[in-house]
């Protein structure tokens, strides 16, 4: 009759029990004999709403960062110099980068997720931080400052929101009506964050001078910098990196017209 249990049903059953009861003595067996915490239920974690800077111990720090449309939070951190700091990223609203120049910090603000890295500041300096991800608009308005101070007194390390809470800095203070629209782009672009245009270096090579310089590359040779070489890069950053600037630059959704307008702003920067 159907509505027997078959021979093969009840050895199926039996199987699974056998397989549970082995499954849940095995977590028991960890938590209990082997002291290993099961995890809580995931939802019970929040990620943190707002930046902070914590002492944790003596020179230790628990920085965690807000990364948001357009800014971090906090966005300057001051700490004394042989501090070790862990910190932990996380964003409220698109994807952001995080990355502390000088360090080997780079870390994805993600929604819902943490990364973390630790980083030890032997000596003291100013430590740019910048978001490496293009992430709208204000993108090349996102940025922080770690500074790490010779004899900073522990208690007086801080981290504070350099920008007003929900402000945002608009690119379009930046623009000036006379600007040449390849200049606008750049800035909307978020090109400017990171690309000087008075010779100043920063994260990447300045673009005052850039048409036309020689610069040597990463592998060792060299590229007189013309047209083709300026389109390449914005395309495809990483393929011919110059020499000392390390492969932080995220591809960009950029259109052909648009790069040939910054291309064209990059050949006026004399
Ligand atoms: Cu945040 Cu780019």
């Amino acid at each position: 009759m159907s509505n027997q249990v078959q021979p093969l049903e009840k050895k199926v059953i039996a199987v699974a029990l056998l397989a549970s009861a082995v499954h849940l003595s095995l977590i028991a067996f960890a938590a209990l004999r082997l002291g290993i915490t099961v995890p809580t239920c995931v939802t019970e974690v929040k990620p943190f709403e707002m930046g902070s800077l914590t002492k944790v111990g003596d020179k230790r720090y628990e920085i965690h960062v807000l990364a948001k449309m357009w800014g971090f939070e906090p966005a300057r951190i001051r700490l004394p110099a042989g501090s070790v700091a862990d910190i932990y990223v996380i964003s409220r609203d698109v994807t952001h980068g995080f990355h502390v120049n000088g360090t080997n910090v780079n870390l994805m603000a993600v929604p819902n997720v943490v990364n973390n890295a630790q980083v030890t500041f032997r000596h003291p300096g100013m430590f740019p931080v910048v978001c490496h991800e293009y992430c709208g608009t204000g993108h090349q308005a996102m940025n922080g400052s770690i500074e790490v101070i010779d004899g900073l007194a522990e208690a007086d390390a801080d981290g504070v929101v350099a920008q007003a809470q929900g402000q945002t800095t608009q690119p379009a203070k930046l623009v000036a009506q006379s600007d040449p629209p390849g200049r606008v782009l750049a800035l909307n672009k978020g090109c400017l964050a990171c690309h000087s245009v008075d010779g100043s270096v920063s994260v990447g090579p300045s673009f005052k001078g850039l048409y036309g310089r020689t610069e040597t590359l990463a592998d060792g040779s060299s590229i007189a910098v013309d047209a083709a070489y300026i389109r390449e890069s914005i395309r495809e950053p990483q393929k011919k990196l110059v020499k000392g600037f390390g492969p932080l630059m995220p591809p960009i959704p950029i259109s052909d017209g648009e790069i040939e307008q910054i291309t064209q702003y990059i050949g006026t920067l004399k």
